[in-house]
Parts: structure tokens; sequence; C-alpha cells
């Protein structure tokens, strides 16, 4: 395997934990680029399972390098947190996790500013998982950041807090009528995290370039996915970070040159948490998804996952903007059940076709999916380990999907264990 980019294909919790453990075995180092603790990236160990929200899924291989790149931004106490989980766990962190002296802090105001925005926008609320993602990028688009490297310096620091508190603190008292922070509290709270996080705090771009250069294998670790890409998703329902291919590039300090690979985690049908339009949401009478037997609640937040029929038309979109190569297939073992299965090909507006994702949020907001049905196949898969002894219903199922997404399936997942994954190539 060599540098391979792995992103989701559609609105996240495609599966990519479970893919990314896989790939993992082959691979040295394993790249966080984007993002921050809104990820929840489920890993299934035995009967052991992790939720990874921050570090790399890859954490839980020994003699793995696991990095969190300058794109993530870093909610350190839920860093720390996490560090604590595993090590408790018997998840060796020692040497093995560098994260990205570039890479920008969230603060406890980003965190509230999330949640008072989110109020103040009553109905048009996006449903963010209050982590303060969105007031963190801003921060940093804004030229007001504080990075990780800012941590250790105690001058640096109160000179940054001092400003960003003066107009965040003047948001606080005059438009949300909550009460300011106090600079001396903040400071000494980021200080004692820069204290605790000060031996995994690195030039991260530099050791994955001499990785590189070495010959190594980095596996990057895409987080959201591709409709909740702030550039390329169901704008504004988004995050606000490059969930696409592209934001292992800016995410991690590596050249588009050093990408071999590019591959989708598409779930069979698709799902979403939070607000925003979902053309082929189930109607109550069709949806079979058991949300707590078949994981569909929120790794981070504990929501409720709202399900639908697959979409041929974003997964079209997530190809093109991600330039996929290979497809990972999962969940499909959760059709199991369903006697007649729909694929959207296109959506319907104002008595016209379309086949590709609209940027135009009025009319993906108001279209109708176009949907072509299936037989399901009405048993078990989930112990399957090779294609071909598949029932014929899931290989026609699968065989479609490829056709209409143009982009071959390379691995199927058919339940959350390691060894419930069929390869339909090799991944050398
Ligand atoms: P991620 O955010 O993309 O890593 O996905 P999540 O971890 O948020 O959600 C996926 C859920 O489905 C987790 O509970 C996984 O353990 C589970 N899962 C992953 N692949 C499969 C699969 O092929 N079949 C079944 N039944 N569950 C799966
Ligand atoms: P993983 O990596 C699914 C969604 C939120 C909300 C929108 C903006 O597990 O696939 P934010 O807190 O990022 O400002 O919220 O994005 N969202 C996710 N949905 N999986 C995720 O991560 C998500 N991370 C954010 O629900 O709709
Ligand atoms: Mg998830």
């Amino acid at each position: 395997m060599a540098n391979i980019v792995l992103v989701g294909a559609q609105w996240g919790d495609e599966g990519k934990g479970k893919i990314i453990d896989i790939l993992t075995e082959k691979a040295d180092f394993v790249v966080r680029f984007q993002g921050g603790s809104n990820a929840g990236h489920t890993v299934r160990v035995g009967d052991r399972e992790f939720v990874l929200h921050l570090i790399p899924s890859g954490i839980l291989h020994s003699k793995k390098t696991c990095i969190i790149g300058n794109g993530v931004v870093i909610d350190p106490e839920s860093l720390l947190k996490e560090v604590d989980t595993l090590t408790s766990r018997g998840i060796q962190i020692d040497g093995n996790l560098f994260v990205s002296e570039a890479a920008n802090i969230v603060l406890v105001y980003h965190r509230l500013l999330d949640t008072l925005r989110e109020q103040f926008k009553g109905e048009g609320k996006i449903g963010t998982t209050g982590r303060g993602i969105s007031p963190t990028y801003m921060d940093k688009v804004g030229y007001m950041g504080i990075r990780a490297v800012d941590l250790l310096s105690e001058d640096v620091l109160r000179t940054k807090l001092e400003i960003n508190l003066r107009e965040k603190n003047a948001y606080f008292t005059k438009i949300y009528n909550q009460p300011p922070l106090d600079l001396e509290e903040l400071l000494e709270q980021y200080l004692d995290y820069g204290r605790r996080l000060k031996k995994f705090i690195a030039n991260t771009e530099l050791i994955i370039n001499r990785a590189i250069k070495e010959g190594k294998r980095i596996l990057f670790e895409g987080a959201q996915g591709t409709l909740l890409d702030v550039n390329f998703g169901s704008y504004p329902y988004v995050t606000a970070s490059s969930t696409t291919a592209g934001g292992a590039c800016i995410g991690s300090g590596i050249g588009p040159t050093k990408i071999d690979k590019v591959m989708g985690v598409v779930k069979a049908y698709s799902t979403r948490v939070g607000s925003g339009p979902f053309p082929t949401e189930f109607a109550p009478e069709d949806d079979f998804v058991d949300r707590k037997k078949d994981r569909e609640y929120g790794a981070t937040t504990g929501r409720p996952r709202r399900c639908g029929w697959f979409d041929a038309v974003i997964v079209r979109h997530a190809v093109r903007v991600n330039g996929l190569d290979k497809i990972a297939l999962t969940k499909l073992d959760i059709l199991d059940t369903a006697p007649k299965i729909k694929i959207c090909t296109a959506y319907k507006y104002n008595n016209t076709i379309i086949e590709d994702f609209p940027n135009d949020s009025k009319l993906f907001d108001n279209c109708e999916p176009v949907y072509e049905e299936m037989d399901g196949w009405l048993q078990h898969i989930r112990k399957t380990k090779r294609f071909e002894d598949l029932p014929a219903a899931t290989k026609a199922y699968v065989k479609r999907l490829e056709e209409l997404i143009e982009t071959p399936v390379s691995i199927i997942s058919v339940g959350s264990r390691r060894s419930q994954t069929i390869f339909l190539e090799d991944l050398d």
C-alpha cells in the first residue's frame, strides 16, 4: 500500500473507523488532517469497542505512528481525556503520537459561542456537535487563532488571549447576555494543558515528509464526509473544514504529488446527523433501521441518526471532488432485512431531471429523488468471506452501485468486526 487518503463520501459516520483500522495494518503512519472532536470513529477489536475523536484510529495498532496534523482543531481537554481513557484501557501512547504545533486550539469560548450561535439561529440551526468547531476555524482564518505551540509560552498565550477576550467578552456581554470570561483563569487553564501536551507537540509536517522520503507508508484519516465539506457539502449544513481529499495536503503539509490513492468510504444506504436537506430520507413506513442494534446513534453526541436510501447523486459528486479511485462499501449487512431496496439515481425539480449534485440550496432542499428498486436478499450476510458467496441479489446491488458511481468497490464490510470484511482485491 502506498500513501492513501481515506475520506467519507456521504454525511459522515460511513464506518471510516473500521476501514482505517483495517488499512492501518499496511501503513506506518496514520494522520488526521481536519476536523476536531466532532468526529467519532468506532473501532471494534475483538469484543472491545473504542470510539476515537481526535486521535487517529491507528493508535490501536502498536508500532504505528499517529499524527494529529495542522488542519485539525484540538480541544486539549478532549485530547487529554482521550489519552487517559486509551491508556487506562491498555493502549500504549508513548512516542507514537505527535500533535502539530501549528494546529489551532479549541478554547472554552469557542464551545460557548458554538452553543450560543446555534440558539440564535433558532429554526435555522445547523445541529452542530457543540464542540466549538466552527468558531475555532473562524478564528483561524480571522488571524486570531491560538496554536498548539502557543500553549508552551506564557507571554505569547497571554497576549493572544488578551486580544481574543477583548472581542469575545464583548460578544458575550453585549450580544449574548452572558458573563465575561476571566483572562487569568483561562491563561492558567491553558498553560496547564500546554504542560501536559508538551511531549506530543512537534513539527509534524517535517515528520511526515521525512517519513515519506524514507519510503514509509502514510494513511490519511479523513473525518466527517464529503457532503459536510465547507466547499463541496450541502452548504450551509456542513462542518467548517475541508473534509475532501484535498484537505489531506493543507491539513498535514504534504504536496499532492505524494498521494498515491484516494479511497472513499460509502455506506450501503444514507445517514445524516443534524439539520439540513436529505432527499432520500426514509418515509416512516420504509424505515427498517434499528438505530440501537444497527449502531445508528451519533458516536459523539448520542443523537439518533436520520436514515435513508442510497443516493447515487451525492456519491457521484464525492467521486468527482475527491478523485476517488476505490470504494469501501460498509454496513451492507444492515440491508439484510429489507424486502425491497431503493436507489436514488437522480433528482427531479420543476419537472427537470438533475443528475449532478446541485450547489443551489433551494433546489437541493426541494428536489424529489428518482428511485429505481431492486430485490432485497432477506438473509444474513455477516459471515460471508468472499464476494462470490454473497447472495445473487446482494451482488447485483453492489454491481449496480458500482455502475451508478462509476468507481470500483474494493472492500465490502458486512459487520463491525475486523473479520467481517470482504476484500475484492489485494490491497498491497
Ligand atoms: P465513522 O465516523 O465513519 O468512523 O463511523 P461511526 O463509528 O460513527 O459509525 C459506524 C458504526 O457502524 C459503528 O458503530 C461501527 O462499529 C459500525 N459498523 C462499521 N462497519 C459496519 C458494518 O459493515 N456493519 C455493521 N453492522 N456495523 C458496522
Ligand atoms: P465522523 O468523523 C457525522 C455534523 C453535525 C452537524 C454538522 C456541523 O464521525 O464521521 P460541527 O459540530 O462539525 O460544527 O457540526 O456536521 N457532523 C458530523 N456528522 N459524523 C461526523 O463525524 C460529524 N462531525 C460533524 O452533526 O450537522
Ligand atoms: Mg462517526
